[in-house]
């Protein structure tokens, strides 16, 4: 994915690695086979393996998070947070008065949400709930005034069918005029067309988790034709040098997967899953959409 907020990415830009793999286009990635070939499973869970690291990732990403929260907190009554992750948004969301329902398939993010409400104040603990669930199936048993898709979390829909269950399923969760909310990727041609699985060159950096330093870097191909994207991120140790003892593993790599969804594409399906968008902005401050806007932000009303 896009780099920007990935905190050991901004130091330097990435360069592209020698030995360049150019993409085949005749072929989907998935003919291409062996490795080459996505796993949308592991897209959808390696990346959030690690909680903490993910926190440590993304822990100067803050615009979001005043975002959600005044959506929340205009929205005065329970909200639900689908792929509520760690509770990034939601923690400091209900700590600034907000009441969220926040929920997600990845058990471990979870743990990491539990602690993040452990450490409210005790009064505010009540107004977070924590739930498993998958965002094209989960069952609530009511209807709230806003629910929110926030950083990306509909991209983890690979195919118009979970698209539209998971949409089907928001719909049902709200009441009559009730928002959705949610911010995607814009789809950056200049990132999707970088050589499929070109080894693109990061820095090094202390690996919260473990304490010894890793070279970082990437790779992704992009599949046309499903509009997914799946990105490989390697992990090199670097200090403790490899084969020296160390906790810390010598090399490491996990994976992520998403569907890119486009704003023509997107308008057509949120009309015909029964939303009306009442606003879409080109940033976090309301900002307008634009070609090189990194994301589109969403709010929604459900209309029938
Ligand atoms: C990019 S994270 C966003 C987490 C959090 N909202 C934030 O902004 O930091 C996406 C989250 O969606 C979750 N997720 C992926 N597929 C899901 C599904 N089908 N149902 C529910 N959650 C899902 C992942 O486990 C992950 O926690």
């Amino acid at each position: 994915m896009p780099t920007a907020d990935r905190e050991h990415m901004k130091q330097t830009s990435i360069e592209e690695s020698e030995g360049a793999v150019q993409s085949n286009r005749d072929q989907t990635v998935d003919e291409r086979g062996g490795d080459e070939g996505f796993d949308l499973h592991a897209g959808t869970t390696q990346f959030y393996e690690d909680p903490h690291y993910y926190d440590y990732e993304f822990k100067s990403r803050r615009e979001d998070v005043k975002y959600y929260t005044d959506r929340y907190l205009e929205a005065e009554g329970w909200c639900v947070e689908l792929g509520v992750g760690t509770g990034r948004i939601a923690a400091p969301a209900v700590r600034a008065g907000a009441k969220v329902i926040g929920v997600d398939l990845h058990e471990g993010m979870l743990r990491v949400a539990e602690e993040r409400r452990q450490r409210l104040a005790k009064a505010k603990r009540g107004s977070l709930r924590l739930v498993q669930g998958d965002m094209r199936t989960f069952e609530l048993g009511e209807t709230f005034p806003l629910i929110s898709l926030p950083f990306n979390a509909l991209q983890h829909m690979y195919t118009l069918e979970d698209a539209r269950a998971c949409l089907k399923t928001v719909h049902e969760h709200l009441q009559p005029g009730g928002l959705l909310v949610f911010d995607v990727l814009m789809p950056d041609f200049e990132y999707l067309n970088r050589p499929a699985f070109a080894r693109f060159q990061g820095v090094d950096f202390k690996h919260p988790t473990w304490g010894a330093t890793y070279n970082y870097s990437e790779q992704s191909a992009y599949d046309h034709l499903r509009q997914l994207n799946q990105v490989w991120f390697y992990y090199d140790r670097v200090d403790p040098p490899i084969g020296e003892p160390s906790e810390a593993p010598e090399h490491h790599s996990i994976q992520l997967s998403h569907r890119y969804y486009y704003p023509q594409e997107l308008a057509l399906l949120l009309e015909v899953s029964g939303f009306k968008t009442l606003h879409c902005s080109g940033d976090f401050e309301g900002g307008p959409v634009v070609e090189g806007n990194e994301s589109l932000v969403y709010i929604c009303e459900k209309v029938n």
